[in-house]
């Protein structure tokens, strides 16, 4: 997506050449002397839009204006919920083959957050996976021209959005590819792409090296699939090389059967988005690419498949992590946090900042928070409220959740140092805890976005979430 910003009042607006003109209309809305003020006053006074957020009218060609369709949507208040409600509807109503440059206009100047929510969704409404279709409908829209009274003041905040909606794009590119168009090469490969961007390097280690690190618990997980695993480090330096970096490790099971714990098949399908975490990291990377920020971030991802075989992992199996410590696999479907652990474990040697791991996790996170927050889980209150302002600063929320000794109990196992699962309750914090005992050595977060990554039912696809919280989070930390 094609985002350009420009100072427009009402009356300039008005003036642009454009396939549409999209007005987003609040309270604070304060008409000019121009044709498009004098509309909207007229549709105001007849009562004909009402104030409610997300709805909209469309009058085609209007008289003394530019554009070919001209969109009124209300957005009340004109909070970030309700600008992303009115941007949504409106671009959803208008969307189509004719719609190629787009002006979207704000009658008076949103927040910070308004404007990134706004950007979002455009992008969202208008966002299309072609990569799997024989006969693709390319996406029309190629240029968004975002209009404000006085662009200087939120120029930094649109160019972090926009760079925020290449790196959402990006990451959902990868998840929504089924995992025969994104094996853990496949993933490697996008990682080395991004790799051609100044500032980014990308190192790719295959089984061999990876057995002589001693990641025994991310490659009990692989052994199952024909798939090479891969591991994948990327770096960003932004500032000196002696400035401690933020390392972010995403979940990259590009599929997940449950190995010889097999899930059962209504929605396994669905498991092919269980790289989402590794997406949001590529995001992120896409991201940092463009705004080239001073700070230093590594990127870890150890990607693989987890399938029943002969010689796949068995419930009872011990196997000898990376860190030392021994796991007793009593389900192979838990096999998120075992390849995380190792990956924790090899994050201690770039001395982070930071830690933050990003997986779709657990099922019971998704029953606990549903798809509107994931869930936040920290060693350190410091990085937990720094997480937690970036979620709501991005509207790309989450939510803390506990991490009680107590939850520990049940990862006890008679043969091994910890088991890999406890019991049914409390699912999204056990595996929190597990994870911990990996994260000794830093600041460490875990976000379980196994209800915020992807949408199911009709509308199913990768939301790329949540790397609009991640950038925001990365850039806030340069201040
Ligand atoms: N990838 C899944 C988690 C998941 C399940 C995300 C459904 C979104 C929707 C993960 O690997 C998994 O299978 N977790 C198990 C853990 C259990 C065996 C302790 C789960 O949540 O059922
Ligand atoms: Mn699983
Ligand atoms: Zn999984």
């Amino acid at each position: 997506m094609n985002f350009e910003l420009k100072t427009l009042d009402l009356a300039a607006a008005g003036n642009e050449t454009c396939d549409a003109l999209i007005v987003l209309l609040g309270a604070a809305f304060k008409p000019g002397k121009d044709a498009l003020s004098t509309l909207v006053t007229q549709v105001q006074k007849a009562g004909d839009l009402e104030t409610k957020a997300g709805k909209s009218l469309q009058i085609y060609r209007p008289a003394g204006m530019a554009c070919s369709r001209l969109v009124l949507v209300s957005v009340g208040e004109g909070s970030a919920r309700e600008l992303r409600q009115g941007v949504a509807s409106a671009v959803t109503a208008i969307k189509g083959d004719n719609l190629k440059k787009l002006v979207l206009c704000f009658s008076s100047e949103p927040k910070a957050e308004g404007l990134r929510t706004s950007m979002a969704a455009v992008a969202e409404a208008s966002y299309v996976f072609t990569t799997t279709k024989s006969k693709p409908e390319p996406r029309t829209l190629q240029r968004v021209v975002v209009a404000l009274p006085a662009a200087a003041k939120l120029k930094s905040v649109f160019e972090q959005t926009a760079a925020a909606v290449a790196g959402i794009e990006y990451a959902k590119e990868w998840a929504n590819r089924p995992a025969n168009h994104a094996t853990p090469s496949l993933l490697a490969g996008a990682a080395r792409a991004l790799a051609k961007y100044p500032k980014i390097a990308c190192q790719v280690l295959g089984p061999k090296e990876v057995a002589k690190l001693g990641m025994g618990s991310f490659m009990a997980v692989a052994q199952g699939s024909q798939e090479a695993l891969r591991f994948i480090v990327l770096r960003y330096t932004g500032a000196a090389k002696t400035v401690a970096p933020t390392v972010l490790v995403g979940k990259g099971i590009t599929f997940d059967s449950g190995g010889i714990s097999l899930k059962p098949a209504p929605e396994m399908d669905e498991m092919k988005f269980d790289m989402s975490g590794a997406a949001s990291v590529l995001g992120v990377f896409r991201a940092l690419a463009a705004l080239k920020p001073a700070i230093n971030v590594v990127g870890l991802i150890p990607a693989c498949e987890n399938l029943p075989d002969g010689r796949a992992i068995k419930p009872g199996d011990v196997v000898n992590s990376m860190s030392g410590q021994t796991i007793e696999i009593l389900n192979t479907d838990a096999e998120g946090r075992l390849v995380l652990c190792d990956a924790l474990t090899y994050a201690e040697r770039f001395k982070p900042r930071a830690v933050v791991d990003i997986a779709t996790l657990t099922g019971a996170c998704m029953i606990a928070l549903g798809g509107v927050r994931s869930g936040l889980f920290a060693s350190n209150d410091e990085l937990a409220a720094a997480l937690l302002a970036a979620g709501e600063a991005s509207s790309d929320l989450c939510w803390r959740m506990p991490l009680d000794e107590d939850y520990a109990e049940g990862l006890k196992s008679n043969f091994a140092d910890v088991a890999n699962v406890a019991g049914r309750a409390g699912g999204a914090i056990t595996a929190a805890k597990f994870l911990q005992r990996f994260a000794g050595k830093f600041a460490w977060a875990h976000l379980d976005i196994a209800g915020t990554a992807w949408k199911s039912g009709t509308a199913k696809g990768a939301t790329g979430r949540p790397v609009a919280l991640l950038l925001q989070y990365l850039l806030a930390s340069a201040k």
